[in-house]
């Protein structure tokens, strides 16, 4: 059976298409264009434009192309922005989610993978965070997965689907092999934004806060590799596909690094002692995002290849490289 990728034309998403491509799958890719491109995705695989709140398309693509199992990337991922626009994160995140679930519950598609996000937990009380940490997002783009989460749950009670849901930390770098990247016009990720600025795209970089209570006064996340995060997912893909119960994972690698040590990391990296401003805190921002990350290798066995953030840093910096030859050409 084929597997439906959401958001297949954006930055994990593509990921995710590739990870499936060299496993044999079969893939097609539903994607409004809205922030990915078309070109992300393989000319070997199937790219329908249009929405996951588009019922009418959803029904037919699910029947006509024996879809089996959905992984759903396709939404809006800026915080602030939400902050901003919460109704219309509410309408692409959430409302859109659920003409997604009816659908797949109407065409009996039985797995259904989601990308959750860190977000939930808000600014949690421990670090670090387990699964079963208090569910308090702090913005509307942490609200607006939530709820999806909660829809999974209440369906899969009801119907005849079962879910993973991974909460993703900080996902960072490309496809080793140059494949694809975050090619976002509007980058907000700092090592993106470390990455653009070690190339001469920015003449600085802002770190926001150096006052937190925190080792060395920045915040600490948890960077995980796209690529590993694509394992993570057909992982649970197979899992799901063998009758496994449905989960809800944390997707980390449970060590934290500091703003201040992923810049020396991409300084050092690139050989480009670029310059870097202090900055106000960004509103939103919690000190301390790292996963308890054991439950994911136990139930699916995960064993991530790039667990390194010189890997990571690595590969974001070749990306970039890429992007801005391309631009040249
Ligand atoms: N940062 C800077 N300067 C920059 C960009 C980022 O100092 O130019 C700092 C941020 O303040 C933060 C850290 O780098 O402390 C990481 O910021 P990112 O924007 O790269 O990532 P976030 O931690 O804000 O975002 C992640 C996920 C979101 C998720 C959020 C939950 O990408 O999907 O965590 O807080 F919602």
């Amino acid at each position: 059976m084929t597997v439906l990728v959401t958001g297949g034309a954006g930055y994990i998403g593509s990921h995710m298409v590739l990870a499936l491509r060299d496993a044999g799958r079969d893939v097609v890719v539903l994607d409004d264009l809205s922030t990915g491109f078309r070109d992300a995705v393989p000319g070997d695989v199937p790219l329908v434009e249009g929405s996951c709140g588009d019922a009418e398309l959803l029904a037919d693509l699910l029947s006509e192309r024996r879809i089996g199992s959905i992984i759903h990337f396709a939404g809006s991922i800026v915080v602030p922005d939400s902050v901003k626009d919460p109704l219309g994160y509410y309408l692409n995140n959430t409302v859109n989610s659920r003409a997604l679930i009816a659908a797949a519950v109407r065409a009996g598609v039985g797995n259904f993978i989601f990308s959750s996000t860190a977000a939930v937990y808000g600014e949690p009380p421990e670090c670090p965070i387990a699964e079963e940490s208090p569910l308090a997002p702090i913005s509307p783009y942490g609200t607006s997965k939530l709820m999806t989460e909660l829809m999974l749950r209440d369906a899969a009670n009801a119907h005849d689907i079962r879910f993973a849901a991974l909460r993703y930390f900080n996902v960072a770098g490309a496809d080793p092999d140059g494949r694809s990247g975050q090619s976002s016009v509007r980058a907000t990720h700092l090592i993106k934004i470390a990455a653009q600025t070690a190339l001469g795209l920015r003449g600085h970089l802002e770190v926001y806060g150096d006052d937190y209570p925190t080792p060395d006064g920045t915040c600490l996340r948890d960077y995980v590799h796209v690529s590993d995060l694509a394992q993570a997912h057909l992982l649970a893909l197979g899992h799901l596909e063998r009758g496994g119960d449905s989960l809800t994972l944390n997707c980390g690698y449970g060590r934290g690094y500091s703003v201040r040590e992923v810049v020396e990391a991409v300084k050092r990296i690139s050989g480009v002692d670029f310059e870097v401003r202090n900055a106000p805190r960004r509103a939103g921002d919690p000190p301390a995002l790292v996963a308890r990350a054991d439950r994911i290798r136990a139930e699916l066995n995960w064993s991530p290849a790039y667990d390194d953030l010189d890997v990571i840093v690595t590969h974001a910096l070749s990306w970039e490289n890429l992007l801005q030859r391309r631009a040249a050409a």
